[in-house]
């Protein structure tokens, strides 16, 4: 059947996209990570939620020897997708030299290896922090880009560039770049979930952690010209995002892709603001939460949502979770984590 590689496998879009490839496919997985912002715990999270088993492996893409030794020993790779990547905002702007070295290292490595194997399909995560403040909303595929806000979206930016020009010199090779939103929410079942081993910058663990009192929820500013002065993203679930690989993978095996270096938007094309992204949070888990107005955020966008249009006519992917849905199991999940303590 052939084998399939997830970098980042541990982390949380990696390992729910390998629970769904576990239900949806009968690829071999093998799963590469070195926990440097993950947790082992996961994989034993997504072993009880799936039928079937996959293979892990421990070590850091940057060494390149170490990356082609464990990979020459792996049977008929025909794909790799690559999660593994640093993806702090503020790490990288104190740090940004390791930003560069990961995330960028990691991939070429990847990709020679690929070259020299013969390994012919590649799914890379990038980001919608590369459109940057678009001049016209919601953002399409092909909305110019603007200068990078930060080191961390810079490598995003750079990556995809890699990769096209990778593409370019390697006419067999086919790729998908998928372009995330605000990956939001957990496992249905409440079982999977995102578990930052720092403290969380992302919103929707610190609304979770702020409603058992283990955070305090600062909005970044209610002075913006949107409807209610917050800021507005796409908020996307993160099994949403998952099955989005799983078609994706089938569409580079199957040869559907028109180019050799294919690129989609995964959003719900809904934008959302901070407080009513808030308000969805209180309905559905019955629950004020105390938070506070602050100053704005350094480097955050006024908006930004999907025009999700491609992938969903190019890869039939339809996002199947609405706002509330992404709240509700987002708390399942803090609850789940709050018993396991007991
Ligand atoms: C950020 C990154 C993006 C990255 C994504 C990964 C920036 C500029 N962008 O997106 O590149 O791909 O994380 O998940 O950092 N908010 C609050 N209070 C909080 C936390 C957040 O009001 O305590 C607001 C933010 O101002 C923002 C929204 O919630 O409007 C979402 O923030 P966050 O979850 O951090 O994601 P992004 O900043 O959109």
């Amino acid at each position: 059947m052939g084998t399939i590689i997830v970098t980042g496998g541990a982390g949380y879009i990696g390992s729910h996209t390998i629970l769904e490839l576990l239900e949806q496919t009968d690829y071999n997985i093998i799963s590469i990570d070195n926990f440097s912002n993950s947790n082992k715990s996961s994989y034993e999270r997504v072993k009880a939620l799936s039928k079937r088993g996959f293979s892990t492996l421990e070590f850091n893409l940057c060494d390149t020897e170490k990356l082609n030794y464990e990979l020459d020993k792996i049977d008929a790779i025909i794909g790799i997708i690559h999660f593994a990547a640093f993806k702090s905002v503020p790490d990288s702007m104190a740090d940004p030299l390791s930003y560069y070295n990961n995330n960028l290292t990691s991939l070429t490595n990847l990709l020679s290896y690929c070259q020299q194997k013969n390994i012919k399909h590649f799914i890379f995560s990038s980001s919608c922090s590369v459109y940057g403040n678009a001049d016209k909303l919601p953002v399409t595929e092909q909305t110019p880009l603007k200068k990078a806000e930060s080191a961390y979206g810079h490598t995003k930016q750079i990556g995809e560039e890699v990769i096209e020009f990778f593409c370019k010199a390697n006419p067999d090779f086919s790729t998908v770049l998928l372009r995330y939103f605000n990956p939001v929410g957990a496992h249905i079942s409440g079982k999977l979930g995102e578990l930052p081993i720092n403290k969380p910058n992302n919103l929707l663990p610190i609304i979770t952690q702020t409603a058992v009192g283990k955070n305090s929820l600062t909005v970044f500013g209610d002075n913006y010209t949107t409807r209610d002065g917050s800021c507005v993203r796409d908020y996307i679930h993160v099994s949403d995002i998952a099955d989005a690989h799983v078609k994706a993978l089938n569409y580079l095996i199957e040869g559907k892709n028109k180019t050799n270096s294919s690129l989609f938007n995964l959003g719900t094309g809904n934008g959302v603001t901070v407080l009513e992204a808030i308000a969805s949070f209180e309905k559905v888990a019955k629950k004020k939460l105390n938070y506070t107005i602050g100053q704005r955020r350094v480097g955050d966008v006024e908006a930004v949502y999907a025009d999700n249009f491609l992938a969903k006519s190019e890869l039939n992917w339809i996002p199947k979770y609405n706002l509330d849905d992404m709240m509700l199991s987002s708390w399942k999940w803090q609850l789940e984590l709050e018993n396991e303590k007991k």
